[in-house]
């Protein structure tokens, strides 16, 4: 792996820190706790008596969390799983409710350039996109298997690409004379599909951008396993808790904005961001990633 490129700057850290105090013995669950950025420096605030439990679905993200939250005064665990299942890990270890739940979502810089993940457009790795191996599909399996209506419509739903019938026709077009099975291939596949202009085409980003992020949704069960996150939440937080959510597409976000306000709407949540927080084009230029981070935050009644 390109160590370089391993280094993840915390998204709207000076903005989450600022917007939540945490008492110095709180409990803290970190459902994607990445390179330990974020926990880290909610970390630093806290005493001996309080918990970071983090989760991560891949391995390698809690690894490094480990070694960057060693020098930390409070517990922290770290459990390789998928937030889908917080209730379980935290009843497992014991703990029943949390002052904060912060998910981050999306992908880590390290993950993007993890040939073992197999994510990236921009260089040439095996197609598979699972952030877990625990998981069977890989993006490859889906490519050369599903019949072509599935794939438009996948594009289409989780990748919002207005030309997924053209991308998908091209897909299965290719895979007669041979298996796709490169981030490389894909990628030149889609390009060639858009060749021709496609109204209201947006530019500025790189053809293939759609089609990856639906196929990465789809491998991953991404939109499900925040639902199911989210209604776990209400249970798990402590009166006067708080959730934060950054996303980084809108998919993630209407269904983030959505669950806060059915909350709100039921006497569970105070919404605490009408409208969500984006990042300051100074933290943009720092660090392109936060481009399309959206932090939204409720506190529980
Ligand atoms: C943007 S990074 C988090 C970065 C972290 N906040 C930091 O400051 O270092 C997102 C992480 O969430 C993990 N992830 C994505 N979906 C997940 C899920 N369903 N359950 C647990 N972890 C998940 C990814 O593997 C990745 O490590």
């Amino acid at each position: 792996m390109n160590e370089a490129a391993a280094e993840h700057i915390p998204v709207l850290a000076k903005t989450l820190t600022e917007q939540i105090n945490l008492p110095p013995d709180a409990v803290m669950v970190d459902a994607t706790i990445g390179h330990g950025g974020h926990s880290f420096l909610f970390g630093k605030t806290l005493g001996p008596e309080a918990v970071i439990v983090g989760l991560d679905i891949d391995k390698k993200s809690v690894h490094r969390a480990q070694s960057r939250l060693q020098a930390l005064a409070c517990r922290v665990i770290l459990i390789h799983s998928n937030f889908s299942k917080i209730a379980e890990c935290l009843h497992n270890e014991g703990i029943d409710a949390a002052d904060f739940i912060l998910a981050d979502l999306g992908i880590c810089s390290a993950q993007l350039s993890d040939v073992e993940i197999g994510l990236s457009f921009q260089s040439n790795m095996p197609l598979d996109m699972r952030f877990d191996k625990r998981l069977k599909t890989t993006a490859a399996d889906i490519v050369n298997k599903a019949d072509e209506k599935s794939l438009a419509d996948l594009i289409y739903r989780f990748g919002q690409d207005r030309a997924s019938r053209r991308i998908a026709r091209f897909i299965v077009r290719h895979r007669r004379s041979e298996q796709i099975t490169t981030t490389a291939q894909l990628a030149q596949i889609v390009c060639r599909a858009l060749a021709q202009p496609v109204r209201k085409r947006r530019p500025r980003i790189h053809p293939a951008t759609r089609t990856f992020q639906a196929l990465r949704i789809a491998v991953n069960n991404e939109l499900e396993n925040l639902e199911m996150l989210l209604a776990s939440a209400p249970q798990i937080l402590k009166r006067n808790g708080y959730i934060a959510v950054i996303s980084y597409h809108s998919l993630e976000d209407r269904i983030v904005k959505n669950n806060f306000k059915q909350n709100e709407k039921e006497g569970v949540y105070s919404v605490i961001t009408k409208k969500p927080i984006v990042p300051a084009s100074e933290e943009i230029a720092e660090n392109r990633r936060a481009r399309s981070a959206k932090l939204r935050v409720a506190r529980k009644k």
